[in-house]
């Protein structure tokens, strides 16, 4: 096994592929950073209430000092998958090379149906799996869930309305599935960082004066067929981004730093205000990224994105 040590956070990023991961916006919001943050090299305190795959948190601990982190999502098998390698990433590393060994030794047939074996394993499993308490069975389940999001079509999770992960076998030549690395590089990040299983308005308690706050809801969809609200079985509805943005209102009062993305909602129509109502008294920019919007590849383009804090960005 590789040695552990903080050259990692050199290189670490995302482990799962996650919808709705920012990748691709981090220059962005590099720019529109904290002048304080940029100034210091430095982030005292680092919040994330939806963190997803941590494409933002990743790339500040590739690049800055942060002291304490805290991290929240309300998707269970997620959370579960960075307790266990914050606590057992050895045990992690050993299962998925066992279980990549095993599943490239496979013709594509075989592959096809231990990929379906798998997933039938991780749904039974669910039923009577205990979330709370450290067990031997977090091991693999953490790594069932890396070897589904690698080995499925367009590698994504997405899960039913009983919770069950439902995406189809993809057909990949020689599918990575595991970087060893990469999970090392992950455990260090989640030194001095606490990880929660929970609703974004728990992360208050740990938002002070000299938070940094990086927000990133499920998107609003943008036209009805567009089905990029479904990261739980629970969804995000428009009631639950007005009770964000309350909650942005009560951190900002505090003094913490607020930075918000969102998809915006006049890609879809031009007289659109939801956010630019709701988020009225801030700084709001609309920043162009590409993403996937609509089933139909023909209308699959530029839009914008929706960034909004509630600081001053600094000149550079
Ligand atoms: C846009 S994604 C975040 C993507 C992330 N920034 C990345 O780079 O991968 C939104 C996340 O919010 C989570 N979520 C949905 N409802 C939530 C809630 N009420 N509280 C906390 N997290 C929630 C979803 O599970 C999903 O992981």
């Amino acid at each position: 096994m590789l040695e552990n040590n903080n050259n990692d956070l050199k290189y670490v990023k995302p482990f799962l592929k996650w919808a709705g991961g920012k990748t691709q916006l981090l220059t962005e919001f590099e720019r529109r950073l904290p002048g304080v943050i940029k100034d210091k090299n430095a982030i005292k305190s680092y919040v994330e209430p939806f963190v997803g795959g941590g494409a933002l948190f990743f790339y500040l601990k590739r690049n800055y000092d942060i002291e304490e982190s805290y991290l929240f999502d309300i998707n269970k098998e997620l959370i579960l998958a960075y307790k266990t390698i914050k606590t057992n990433y050895k045990a992690i590393i050993d299962k998925l090379s066992e279980m990549e060994q095993k599943h490239l030794k496979k013709s594509e047939d075989k592959r096809k149906e231990h990929y379906y074996k798998v997933r039938e394993n991780y749904n039974l499993q669910m039923k009577d799996f205990n979330y709370d308490e450290f067990s031997e069975k977090w091991i693999e389940r953490t790594a069932y869930l890396i070897f589904l999001n690698k080995t499925c079509f367009n590698g994504l999770f997405r899960q039913n309305q009983k919770g069950e992960f439902n995406v189809p076998f993809g057909r990949y030549k020689n599918p990575k599935i595991y970087d060893e690395r990469n999970i090392i590089a992950v455990n260090q990040a989640l030194k001095n960082t606490e990880v929660f299983c929970g609703d974004f308005a728990e992360s208050c308690k740990f938002i002070e004066k000299n938070s940094f706050v990086y927000i990133d809801p499920p998107y609003r969809p943008i036209n009805k067929t567009s089905n990029f609200t479904t990261y739980s079985k629970d969804g995000f509805r428009d009631e639950d981004q007005r009770r964000l943005a309350l909650f942005f209102e009560k951190m900002s009062i505090k003094g913490a730093c607020l930075m918000l993305s969102n998809s915006d909602p006049k890609n879809g129509s031009p007289i659109d205000d939801f956010f630019d109502e709701l988020y009225k008294n801030y700084n709001i920019a609309r920043i162009p990224a590409k993403r996937f919007i609509n089933c139909d590849a023909s209308k699959r383009g530029e839009i914008n994105e929706l960034v909004i804090t509630n600081y001053k960005l600094s000149e550079s």
